[in-house]
């Protein structure tokens, strides 16, 4: 069930608190960690996407994260690519914040299952917090396929997509660039 949430809208999601427990022993989880290409279009229900993005990104202590930071400047924001809308993910409040309504899968990437697969994540550095190689990057992506293999879930990291259409799709502004997305969802 989604938790309560004060400072949400109608279109934002309260995603329900993340399970920090549980999933396969990490010597599995790396034993299974590989990339898959094709997705069925089966939607991941909330506590999936919850405990994804804790895993990806998400406060594991009072202001750290689950992925190491070059300098702590934290500079990335995962935007969450849905069929229902493009959503920026606040890992404080644990909720998905709508910044566009309707389906914008197909634009974040060149490869046809881009748009079947429920969910494309998008890492969107900010230049005005770093412009530091966006190293930061990799750990968060990692951690989204270590994740994946212990959930039994199909991900794939990708740098071919076109960099202009995202930031258009996204509405990013002039600072935030998008450097990697992945896709995520259930294996056909
Ligand atoms: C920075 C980076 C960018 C990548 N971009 C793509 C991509 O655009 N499309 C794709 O299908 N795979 C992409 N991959 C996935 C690699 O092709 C994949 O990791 C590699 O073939 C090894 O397979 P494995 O992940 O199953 O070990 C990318 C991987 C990395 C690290």
């Amino acid at each position: 069930m989604a938790s309560f949430c004060i400072s949400c809208t109608a279109q934002d999601i309260a995603l329900p608190a993340p399970q920090r427990t549980g999933g396969k022993p990490l010597m599995e989880a790396l034993n299974e960690r590989q990339t898959t290409r094709e997705f069925s279009d089966r939607e991941l229900d909330e506590q999936t996407l919850s405990d994804l993005l804790w895993a990806a990104y998400g406060f594991n202590r009072d202001d750290k994260r689950t992925a190491p930071s070059a300098n702590d400047h934290q500079e990335f924001s995962i935007y969450v690519v849905l069929k229902s809308g493009v959503y920026v993910y606040d890992a404080k409040q644990n909720i998905l914040v709508q910044k566009v309504k309707g389906d914008f899968r197909a634009k974040t990437g060149k490869q046809d299952f881009v748009a079947v697969a429920p969910l494309n994540l998008v890492y969107v550095a900010d230049t005005k917090k770093s412009d530091s190689g966006a190293a930061d990057v990799g750990f968060i992506s990692q951690n989204v396929y270590l994740y994946c293999a212990s959930a039994g879930l199909g991900t794939v990291v990708r740098g071919w997509f076109e960099k202009e259409e995202v930031k258009a799709a996204l509405q990013l502004s002039e600072n935030e660039v998008p450097i990697l997305t992945q896709t995520v969802g259930y294996k056909n």
